[in-house]
């Protein structure tokens, strides 16, 4: 072989093209093992660390209205993160959204040149509506990515139950620590149940421009 590619032999990765399987046949896809236990581990202390240090409660914005409004629809409590200033486990994070994302780029053409992520507290009692994630604000989100950093004893009794709202039935994700959620963001509906227990989770998009 000569030319452009030279010298860069393009070598399968089991786990994306699984992911890319599934979104193209179920429109969504569910992996356990998308961190290791331990960087999991790792963001949750992260989170965890932020919240104690008021960091959500700063990046809350909207008025007292809008907030009413909010509320009734969804509940959590969130805090972007941005990659430019990051800890080491963000870091690991962002480098295998980035991987995935390059590989989607490669293999799929895509053309996702934009990423959002935030951090989520459910508080107990709250939940999020059944909703689409390009509704209202952005139509350029494509993938919907949710990672979730609930506690190893985390039962399904806490609730928080995420719902996809496939074509012919609802499909039921319990938020165990470490199970990451990929769907198409402008096609698949879905909600979270009320919740419990605090739930927490990394979500995030990946967009075209
Ligand atoms: C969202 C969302 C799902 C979840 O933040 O838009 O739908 O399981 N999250 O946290
Ligand atoms: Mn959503």
């Amino acid at each position: 072989m000569s030319g452009l590619f030279e010298g860069i032999p393009f070598v399968e990765n089991p786990l994306y093209e699984r992911i890319i399987l599934d979104i193209a046949t179920q429109k969504y896809s569910i992996i356990d093992d998308f961190f290791k236990d331990e960087d999991v581990l790792a963001l949750r202390t992260s989170l965890l660390k932020k919240y104690e240090d008021d960091a959500f409660k700063k990046s809350a914005i909207g008025n007292k209205t809008n907030e009413v409004v909010k509320k009734a629809i969804r509940g959590d409590i969130i805090l972007w993160m941005d990659e430019r200033f990051c800890n080491v486990e963000e870091q690991l994070f962002f480098n295998k959204i980035n991987d995935l994302k390059d590989y989607l780029n490669r293999t799929c053409f895509l053309g996702i040149n934009q990423k959002e992520f935030h951090y989520a507290i459910y508080p107990k009692g709250t939940f999020y509506k059944r909703h689409l994630d390009t509704f209202m604000n952005d139509d350029r989100r494509r993938l919907s990515f949710v990672c979730y950093l609930n506690s190893e004893d985390w039962e399904p009794k806490n609730g928080g139950e995420l719902v996809l709202y496939l074509e012919h039935e609802a499909k039921t994700v319990y938020p165990f620590p470490g199970k990451v959620v990929i769907f198409e963001s402008n096609v698949l509906e879905h909600e979270v149940k009320p919740v419990n227990t605090p739930r927490l989770s990394i979500t995030g998009w990946l967009k075209t421009r």
